[in-house]
């Protein structure tokens, strides 16, 4: 059995100290927003009594779907890149941005580098060997493969800089490309394929300033080549819905905010494992949600199906 973690939106507070020539941009509204109503809900005793219940469940993986920083200030991919080693080595841990982690247009060098061991390319293994080798680093990075297991994880990244009061996301021709190609290659080899990408690819769940603007053609990509399990963050909700495969449904799964201290509009923290193992010719996927309890300041299961 292979277990998967995967969290989301962490959006780790508080704020550095920010400086007015910062905040001459969009970050202003973000900062604002920030200070009046998310500085509440995003709270980091609740991402440390995360780390405490991830320890104990020791997952062989864990995968974070973006939105880890609140208004990209370049402080904030340092300190995140921190946090991340202390969840777990580059090794044990995979990361993809998210729309907040793109809120104004920054220097890869400046600012998603600081993540880059935990979004490296590999080589695969065996048969495998070289294929990915390209391993290269920079925003065309993506998509990436980390083998883990029986499983290829592919992160892609849907976060782009938006205009004021938009929070959309792309994929782009070129990524959906080879997306393709990694997922009928990786699909022959059997391996248990799992996408990450920040923004669900859903047509009708999500607000319009919201949603994947090539949320189309990725279904298409999925619907011809195929993919064992999709996970996304960014509505701070639960998600899940089938989207068509080229022989049956896959699997989307979104998770609420990992640092949600309480309820707002959306549920209070929580983080998904995904139990995976072969079973005859295809898999079995037990699902356990583990809940933020304020009661007890720890997380607890709060329920646990299988896909
Ligand atoms: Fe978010
Ligand atoms: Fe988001």
């Amino acid at each position: 059995m292979f277990t998967l973690a995967h969290i989301s939106d962490p959006h780790l507070g508080p704020l550095p100290p920010v400086r007015a020539r910062d905040l001459m941009n969009k970050r202003f509204f973000g900062w604002l927003s920030w200070m009046r109503r998310r500085q509440g809900i995003h709270r980091p005793e609740v991402l440390t009594a995360l780390a405490e219940d991830l320890g104990a469940r020791a997952p062989d993986h864990l995968v974070v779907t973006g939105d880890l920083t609140n208004i990209a200030l370049l402080e904030e991919f340092s300190r995140v890149a921190e946090w991340l080693h202390g969840l777990g080595t580059p090794e044990a841990v995979t990361v993809i941005p998210g729309n907040h982690d793109a809120y104004v247009t920054l220097p890869w060098e400046a600012s998603l580098a600081k993540w880059q061991p935990f979004m490296t390319c590999e080589a695969g293994a065996g048969e495998n060997a070289g294929a990915d080798a390209e391993a290269q680093s920079g925003p065309e990075a993506f998509p990436f493969v980390r083998y883990r297991g029986p499983a290829a994880i592919i992160g892609l990244s849907s976060a782009q800089a938006t205009p004021l009061f938009c929070a959309h996301g792309t994929l782009g021709t070129a990524q959906l490309e080879r997306l393709r190609s990694l997922l009928q290659r990786l699909g022959e080899q059997g391996w248990f394929r799992v996408v990450l990408l920040h923004h669900p690819p859903s047509l009708d769940r999500i607000a319009w300033r919201k949603r994947l603007v090539d949320a189309v053609p990725f279904r298409e990509v999925i619907a011809e080549a195929g993919a064992e399990l999709i996970l996304h963050g960014h509505d701070h909700s639960f998600g899940a819905e089938q989207i068509a495969g080229p022989d049956a449904g896959v699997p989307v799964i979104g998770v609420p905010s990992a640092s949600a201290g309480r309820e707002s509009k959306h549920p209070i923290a929580h983080y998904q494992l995904y139990d995976i193992e072969q079973a005859g010719n295809g898999w079995r996927i037990g699902v356990r949600s583990r809940g933020f309890d304020p009661a007890s300041g720890s997380f607890r299961e709060a329920r646990s199906y299988d896909l």
